[in-house]
């Protein structure tokens, strides 16, 4: 029996096309895994209704990680449009398969490490290196919206929030809701990861990023908790910043930021942005960590307009794997993974159409390999 399972999760788009490219990566690293496809993506929700099959949720339950490649997720309608004529009486609800990963997992720290790999001719500054950590469950993202309005709901609105309610004399239809919520648990865990980090790795200071000064209940819940939480970590500097002014000093200066931590929805903004300032979509990595399970990924969808064209940049996916070997434990693999990625980069002789070059998605790969 392999040493580790592992669920592989093309998806659809060119989740296949760069799975297939950390493929040929994992063959050269000759790790003592199993790897395990698991059904997920547009062509299930098609078929069958349901983009994340009950299959392959029972996979996930007993494997030791995953590698996810990307999906493609349209609006609720549009996809009510393409369910299989036998389906579409049942009145099913597109529902993003990551998303909901994420939360029947408790995959509650989105991990997202954005360095510039010397010599890459996409980094906006040479040397910036940060490490985002988003929170994963919780936020905007908890999936309690109400369009159109509950009655019920919307005379307590208009009750507690008299009289600055421009809402209040709408029809129901004519507005809609998304809740933020956020638990002291579940922020205090965020925080905690990304200080065990920094003193695990050496690092000089986490931010928290919030928006307290206005939204007062949720951040400032947020942003209380990481003041406990920074406690405990004496040798590491907190600080924070709200997150309108975050992306202008990050622009600004990168570098007097190190590790930054927030809340869901700020957490991805910022997790993109950083990942633009080294090299965009082709370098963005992320792993999804919960307590028993974690799933690598690109950061990047599924590109329609490049599926199946090998085309596309698989550095980010080659990265996703790297932080998979590290979460196994596999440190040494991972790094001189790592080593391969940045030599082949400086090198500059085998560049994506991104980058500036006309490689293939798996020349780029057999590039990495063959720097192991
Ligand atoms: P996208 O990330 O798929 O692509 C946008 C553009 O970025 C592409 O057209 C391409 O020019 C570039 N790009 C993306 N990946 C690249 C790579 N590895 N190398 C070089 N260039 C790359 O975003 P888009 O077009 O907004 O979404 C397409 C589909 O993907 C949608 O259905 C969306 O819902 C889904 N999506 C899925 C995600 C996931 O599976 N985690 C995340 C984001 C979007
Ligand atoms: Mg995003």
């Amino acid at each position: 029996m392999a040493k580790y399972r592992i669920a592989w999760l093309p998806g659809d788009g060119i989740g296949i096309d760069v799975l297939e490219a950390a493929k040929i990566v994992l063959d050269k690293i000759n790790l003592d895994a199993e790897y395990i496809h698991g059904d997920i993506g547009w062509e299930f929700w098609c078929k069958e209704g349901d983009a994340f099959p009950e299959r392959t949720v029972k996979l996930l339950k007993n494997v030791d990680a995953a590698l996810f490649g990307a999906i493609t997720s349209k609006p609720v309608k549009a996809a009510q449009a393409e369910l299989a004529p036998e389906l579409q009486s049942k009145n099913l609800v597109y529902r993003s398969p990551i998303v909901r990963m994420r939360q029947m997992f408790d995959l509650y720290n989105c991990l997202r490490p954005c360095k510039a790999y010397p010599g890459n001719p996409l980094n906006f500054k040479e040397g910036i290196n940060l490490v985002v950590f988003r929170e994963n469950t919780e936020d905007l993202y908890s999936g309690v919206e109400f369009n159109p309005v509950p009655r019920e709901l919307a005379d307590l609105l208009t009750k507690i929030s008299k009289p600055f309610a421009p809402f209040a004399s709408l029809p129901l239809d004519q507005y809609a809701v998304s809740c933020k919520i956020n638990t002291k648990s579940g922020s205090e865990r965020i925080i905690r990861a990304a200080f065990d980090f920094a003193r695990k790795f050496h690092r000089k200071k986490v931010t928290v990023v919030h928006k307290a000064n206005v939204v007062r209940a949720t951040d400032g819940l947020f942003f209380e908790a990481a003041k406990e939480v920074a406690g405990q970590y004496p040798e590491i500097k907190m600080d924070d910043a709200n997150i309108d002014a975050m992306t202008m000093w990050l622009l600004k200066n990168p570098f007097q930021y190190d590790v930054l931590v927030a809340p869901n929805l700020y957490g991805d903004i910022i997790s993109d942005l950083c990942a633009q300032m080294v090299g965009g979509l082709g370098f963005g990595c992320s792993g999804n960590i919960g307590i028993k399970l974690a799933v690598f990924e690109p950061t990047h969808g599924s590109a329609p307009k490049y599926a199946g064209q090998y085309k596309v940049n698989p550095i980010a996916t080659i990265l996703a794997v790297k932080m998979m070997l590290d979460w196994l434990g596999e440190t040494t693999r991972g790094s001189r993974l790592e080593d391969a990625v940045a030599a082949v980069i400086k090198e500059g002789s085998v560049r994506t159409y991104d980058m500036g070059g006309n490689a293939s998605t798996l020349d780029m790969a057999k590039a990495i390999a063959d720097k192991f």
